[in-house]
């Protein structure tokens, strides 16, 4: 009676998490810290929760599945300022689709781009190994095969275009990159970005950028955006700057507000069109309030630099505190730490029951190799999302535990 494509999907990591720390209890007058999730604990702005909390005319209207014309205009202004977009170049409303969280455009990704099997040669969907989990549900569901490119250490945790078979570019349907990555914290640069696009284009696939984390970050400049390098290389094969292209970007983590389910995709207008089309069917948007203060959001800077401050400085925190062990080194961005600790189950029950730190295991993140071995086995990763005292007092105990 159920889709068997259901079948394939493995719990959740949340879950597998709550089943390795069944009965263990963390100590006793050890207050928890959970760094097992990426859910921004800092306080969101004020005036955006004013602006839901006074509205008192939209909830028995149903918000417009393409949002409204202003938020639109806002995530526009956002690009233009962010990745110097041209206006020419992109109509707000016909390219943006706001979205009830990125997670829910990056799973109807797949639905958009991959078309079931012809001639025997089954559509794959690439993406990096870790993974965001959501590639990999959303491949399955649309009857993708998963193919998951080791990003390692070695490689700069990003995957090796050089290495890609001509074999799989041929049925690659669709192409998750994530950056900065979660969870290592590494950055494509524009060479990176025009390597891929020029694949995508080359090989008619569509590549999801999915930059969520892309104003957490420490080095001296923000990471370079996949919408730099479509402006390097011009129109692609259906005569649109932004062919074969669909980026996504997220208020969860710019304005630490996971909770409004907030962000939008941004594309070519047909991709858009069919994206919204797909919406329609499918997607529920999020609240009319919402909306208008995710608009105020896009639309002001001061909140953002004083976020990446803060994780500046928690990082400042792990470098001292962690410098030089598990492998530690401060991430290009995203907000996480990867830690090579030898066996990532066993040191995230020690925590837990040592240390009262949830943290999750890098094996959930990651799928094994052909050759049977799983990148993840030996890393965990810890969200840095508490401020600076919990932080500070969670990755000291993390030091003397592990
Ligand atoms: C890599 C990555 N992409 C997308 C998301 C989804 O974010 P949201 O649905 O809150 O916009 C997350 C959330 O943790 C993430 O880590």
């Amino acid at each position: 009676m159920l889709n068997a494509r259901l079948d394939r999907l493995n719990d959740y990591p949340f879950q597998r998490l709550a089943d390795l720390l069944v009965g263990v209890s963390p100590r006793a007058n050890t207050a928890p810290v959970l760094m097992h999730i990426g859910e921004p604990q800092h306080a969101p702005p004020s005036f955006a929760l004013d602006i839901i909390a006074a509205d008192r005319s939209s909830w028995n209207r149903y918000p417009p599945v393409q949002g409204t014309p202003a938020l639109r205009e806002a995530c526009a202004g956002w690009l233009r300022r962010r990745y110097g977009v041209p206006a020419a170049q992109l109509d707000p409303h016909a390219q943006i689709a706001p979205v009830a969280g990125t997670r829910e455009g990056l799973f109807i990704a797949a639905l958009l781009a991959v078309t079931p099997a012809e001639d025997g040669r089954r559509p794959a969907a690439l993406m990096p190994n870790p993974f965001y989990q959501v590639y990999f549900g959303a491949a399955v569901m649309a009857g993708a095969e998963p193919v998951f490119l080791a990003a390692r250490r070695e490689s700069g945790f990003l995957p090796d275009l050089d290495a890609l078979a001509p074999e799989l570019l041929a049925r690659c349907a669709i192409f998750y990159l994530c950056s900065p990555a979660n969870p290592q914290g590494a950055t494509a640069d524009l060479a990176y970005w025009t390597k891929l696009l020029r694949l995508a284009r080359t090989h008619d696939f569509l590549l999801v950028a999915d930059e969520c984390y892309s104003e957490l970050w420490y080095g001296a400049a923000a990471p370079t955006g996949a919408l730099e390098a479509a402006l390097a290389l011009g129109p692609g094969p259906h005569g649109h700057v932004f062919d074969n292209l669909l980026v996504s970007h997220t208020l969860s983590k710019r304005s630490s507000a996971p909770g409004l389910r907030s962000g939008f995709m941004a594309g070519s207008p047909r991709t858009i069109a069919m994206a919204n089309r797909l919406r329609a069917y499918s997607c529920a948007s999020t609240p009319i309030a919402v909306m208008d203060a995710a608009t105020k959001l896009w639309s002001e800077e001061s909140h953002v630099v004083a976020t990446r401050a803060l994780y500046r400085a928690k990082y400042d925190l792990a470098d001292r505190l962690l410098g030089g062990r598990f492998g530690y080194y401060r991430p290009e961005g995203g907000f996480y730490l990867w830690l090579d600790v030898g066996d990532g189950e066993e040191a995230t029950r020690k925590l837990w029951a040592q240390a009262g730190i949830k943290a999750l295991p890098g094996a959930y993140l990651t799928k094994p190799e052909p050759d049977g071995s799983n990148a993840g086995d030996s890393y965990l990763r810890l969200a840095l999302v508490h401020d600076l005292e919990t932080t500070e007092a969670a990755l000291t105990r993390l030091a003397q535990v592990l």
